[in-house]
């Protein structure tokens, strides 16, 4: 395991310890001073499975209002409003989204410090696509079932929500430190938001180290 990924197993189990589920990303973000590298998730360019979606449903972006859930350092933010979308980021991250605004000087993007568990009320089926990739699977299983309420009230009626994450089996050892893989029986839970699942893939991704199984699954919101 490189370092990056040994300092996330730290300082979660560190902040779980003291009841708190989501306090060490702003501890990682701080320590990292800058660097990058001590980032596990940040790759510096946009997700590859996020623009292969994008291309392939040939999706209509351009001047759609779209969110994209724990943008961290704002890649994908980025990827998406340089297609003509009109793009909100939130992390709950200051440091993550100081960062953003220090690498995307002239960004068209409404970065947002902003915490999903309590986002603006007017947030509430507001996007026409929503996109959340590996912030889910950040976080531990009491708390992810609200996270998904959270994120699946984002989608405006006729919006569509993008989930990219790991995934496994139920009979699967889960993790007991970040990233969890999800099960499908939990993402679920999506469609007790009023969506529907559209398409549903299960695949690995040899594009990262370890080759983890992934899920790419869109919901919609249907008028
Ligand atoms: C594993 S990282 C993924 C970041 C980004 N989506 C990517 O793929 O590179 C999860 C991100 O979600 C953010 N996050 C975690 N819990 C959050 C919450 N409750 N509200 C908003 N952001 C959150 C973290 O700060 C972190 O930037």
């Amino acid at each position: 395991m490189n370092n990056a990924r040994s300092r996330v197993r730290e300082l979660s189990q560190q902040s779980y310890q003291q009841g708190d589920y989501t306090g060490w990303f702003e501890k990682l973000y701080v320590e990292a001073a800058g660097n990058a590298d001590a980032i596990p998730w940040a790759d510096r360019g946009f997700n590859y499975w996020l623009s292969d979606w994008v291309e392939k449903s040939q999706v209509v972006v351009r001047d759609r209002r779209l969110l994209v859930v724990g943008c961290g350092l704002g890649d994908d933010a980025e990827y998406l409003a340089k297609l003509g979308a009109k793009v909100t980021g939130f992390d709950l991250s200051q440091t993550a989204i100081d960062w953003c605004h220090q690498r995307f000087p002239d960004s068209q993007v409404n970065y947002q410090v902003v915490d999903l568990f309590t986002a603006p009320a007017d947030w509430k089926l507001s996007f026409d696509l929503v996109v959340e990739i590996y912030t889910i699977q950040a976080l531990p299983a009491n708390i992810r079932p609200s996270a998904i309420d959270c994120i699946g009230n984002f989608v405006a009626p006729d919006g569509k929500l993008l989930v990219i994450c790991r995934g496994r089996e139920p009979e699967d050892l889960a993790a007991d430190l970040p990233p969890f893989a999800l099960t499908q029986n939990e993402l679920n839970k999506f469609t007790t938001t009023g969506l529907t699942q559209v398409s549903f893939e299960d695949f690995i991704d040899t594009l990262e180290s370890g080759a983890p199984r992934r899920f790419r699954l869109v919901y919609q919101r249907l008028a």
